[in-house]
């Protein structure tokens, strides 16, 4: 956790006025993906950008390891900051867009230090519901399955092969923070973890818009099931071996010609459905 506990502590507050200032390293090409992914991932960090996601961080087990913020705003994130670890960069707005190069509403942004990996036996222990992905590797969808996971009382996510990096920028910000609260862990192929998860005692469910599978409204789950929903990347949908490898092949029937939903609207619906239990 950032915060101390009992003793609120107030973080560095440190003005800065050039733009190549090192300290400012971390916060420097943010729209540079191929630059940040591999900068984010060298130096085990990552990024939330505005209030919201800010405030989640604070709120995270991710170390804070720094705040960059826009003098004029300041005082609307005083609360956060004896939750931050690390100094907190103060700067002009006009100097801020410089440094971030676009348009940052509400002039805050925080940079958070990665956590070890978790492996997937610590995310499905004591979980009912979780999410298994396949090839998700849109950073906003991802951040929106996320944001939904989270509010629909989702346990976990696992990530199989093919998934982008939920914690990049773009995610946390979509996900509007709350992909740093909900554990995740890397599966590699479906083919390996759908068995798995089926010797750990869940019921696996492959989210399929196929109209030969089951109608997800009719998919019943008792109060003390445990569930693995497994949802497929925009294109190709899931592969034929994660289907196969299936309990349950669920749809959510379609209207009016439209053959399937974005993945995220998908998983929320499944999420709600299977999440409400007796
Ligand atoms: C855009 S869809 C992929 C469409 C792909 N042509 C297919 O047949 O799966 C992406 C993912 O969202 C989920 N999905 C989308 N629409 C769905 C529906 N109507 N019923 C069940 N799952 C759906 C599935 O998990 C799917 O793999």
């Amino acid at each position: 956790m950032s915060t101390t506990g009992q003793t609120p502590r107030m973080a560095e507050l440190i003005t800065i006025d050039d733009v190549a200032d090192p300290r400012l390293g971390d916060y420097v090409a943010l729209t540079d993906a191929e630059l940040r992914k591999r900068y984010e991932h060298q130096h085990g960090v990552l990024i939330a950008e505005g209030p919201n996601p800010v405030r989640e961080l604070v709120a995270s087990p991710y170390p804070v390891r720094s705040m960059l913020v826009a003098d004029d705003r300041l005082d609307r994130v005083a609360d956060l900051l004896p939750g931050v670890d690390g100094p907190v960069y103060v700067v002009t707005q006009p100097l801020l867009h410089e440094i971030v190069r676009f348009k940052l509403h509400q002039g805050v942004i925080a940079c958070g230090e990665r956590l070890p990996p978790r492996d997937s036996a610590a995310v499905l222990a004591g979980a009912r519901l979780v999410a298994v992905l396949e090839g998700l590797n849109d950073h906003e969808n991802l951040g929106t399955l996320f944001r939904s996971a989270r509010g629909l009382g989702v346990d976990g996510v696992l990530l199989g092969a093919g998934c982008a990096d939920p914690l990049y920028r773009r995610s946390v910000r979509v996900s509007m923070g709350h992909v740093l609260h909900v554990p995740h862990a890397w599966v590699g192929h479906l083919d390996v973890a759908v068995p798995e998860l089926a010797a750990r005692g869940f019921t696996t469910v492959a989210l399929t818009p196929d109209p030969s599978a089951d109608d997800l409204r009719d998919v019943e789950v008792a109060a003390t099931d445990r569930v693995a929903l497994l949802l497929g990347a925009e294109g190709p949908g899931l592969s034929a071996s994660a289907l196969g490898a299936a309990d349950v092949r669920a749809r959510i029937p379609m209207h009016a010609g439209v053959d399937s939903l974005n993945v995220a609207t998908a998983a929320a619906i499944a999420f709600h459905h299977l999440g409400r239990r007796a």
